[in-house]
């Protein structure tokens, strides 16, 4: 990424020094579309990330410039003071969330610009919250406490971006440690970090970018959420968390089938995520890649999130004798995730490109990731 660029903008935008923060994407080995329902989800941060450059200008204004769009927004304080730019709002839903926190943020100048790809379904929402949150945090001297932090980004789509996500994207996002993965428990908001070389083992972590763009805001993601409460509330229960499938099956007459099979996968999903914790322990990475692809045919059949390109490339990856491969993140569009044995690295990326190509007319990008660093001062 860039970094020379943002400041040299910054400069020439605003003719003032500045401070540099990043924060970056994720990836998530398992545990998919559990984090709003109370369960376990598996993140680590990425070397994929946004980075602002930002001073404090002493007015009630804020003045963004986004460098990859090549476009500006300014807009105040208040909440009346929404703009009307979709990207806009990732920043000023962060400065409302920290001021009805009491946090007291005064107007700033900032240019930002990244290299996480867009609905891919690596967080890019996420890693501009994150950003902003631990810049302002710090700016500002308002001594937020970093889970603090990924809640406001939270708050921040549910209140401003119209996505009713989980903690899992801005939890990562603020907390990665390179090298590692992070188990977190979304109910009692534990978490533990694992340790994470695939290359130790012979192995590597790739993603596929089907560049089909997902789109979560208004969409069908924040239906999926819909179906796990109202099953929840069958259940009697807050979250799914915890429900047994046979409790579930119990149930199957008097909820739709949709329903049903939503919280079929979230049910099953939970005990991957600590099948795979234990795989990992022992070093079984073969173990970890069946679970993987359970969660892909889960997350396409019974929760209705993946799409036939998307299928497609898992298809691939069996095919080839790829380890594990799925879908990663809201789903709809995207990145797979796959764990490939080094010795079927190169074949797996060959076939993956032309036979996707074949069908699809264009190619899929690959986006080899390394396990790196949460939110933090350049
Ligand atoms: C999106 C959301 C997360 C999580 C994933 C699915 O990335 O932002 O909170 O629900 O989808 O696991």
């Amino acid at each position: 990424m860039n970094i020379s660029a943002i400041k040299e903008k910054f400069l020439q935008l605003f003719g003032t020094d500045c401070a540099l923060y990043t924060s970056p994407g994720r990836i998530n080995l398992i545990g998919e579309h559990t984090d709003y329902n109370g369960g376990f989800v598996f993140p680590g941060a990425v070397d994929k990330a946004i980075v602002a450059a930002i001073h404090p200008n002493g007015t009630e204004r804020i003045r963004l410039w986004a460098i990859d769009m090549e476009e500006g927004c300014e807009f105040g304080l208040e909440e009346g003071d929404k703009p009307t730019k979709g990207w806009a709002c990732y920043v000023f839903g962060v400065v409302r969330e920290i001021a009805k926190r009491g946090g007291k943020v005064g107007g700033f100048d900032a240019v930002f610009g990244g290299d996480v790809p867009l609905g891919a379904g690596m967080s890019s929402s996420a890693a501009l919250e994150s950003t902003f949150a631990y810049a302002l945090n710090d700016l500002f001297g308002l001594g937020i406490e970093s889970f603090e932090l990924a809640l406001i980004g939270q708050a921040t789509e549910h209140n401003y971006c119209g996505v009713n996500c989980g903690i899992m994207d801005q939890f990562a996002s603020v907390h990665g440690k390179a090298g590692y993965l992070m188990r977190l428990d979304c109910r009692s908001l534990e978490y533990e970090y694992f340790p994470f070389d695939p290359t130790k083992e012979g192995y590597r972590l790739l993603l596929i970018n089907s560049k089909v763009k997902h789109e979560l805001v208004g969409s069908p993601y924040n239906d999926r959420r819909k179906s796990c409460e109202r099953v929840a509330a069958a259940l009697g229960r807050d979250l799914l968390r915890g429900v047994t499938m046979e409790e579930l099956d119990g149930l199957k007459d008097s909820i739709s089938d949709e329903d049903y099979r939503r919280a079929r996968y979230v049910v099953g999903e939970e005990q991957r995520v600590l099948d795979v914790c234990a795989a990992l322990e022992e070093g079984n990475l073969e173990l970890v890649g069946q679970r993987m692809y359970q969660t892909h045919w889960g997350m396409s059949k019974d929760y209705e999130v993946s799409c036939p390109e998307l299928d497609y490339l898992v298809e691939i990856a069996e095919h080839v004798g790829v380890s594990g491969a799925r879908i990663m993140g809201g789903g709809f569009g995207g990145c797979t995730i796959n764990l490939v044995r080094e010795e079927l690295y190169g074949e797996f990326i060959d076939k993956a490109t032309s036979l996707f190509e074949e069908r699809y007319g264009h190619k899929p990008e690959v986006i080899p990731v390394v396990i790196s660093d949460g939110a933090r001062k350049l």
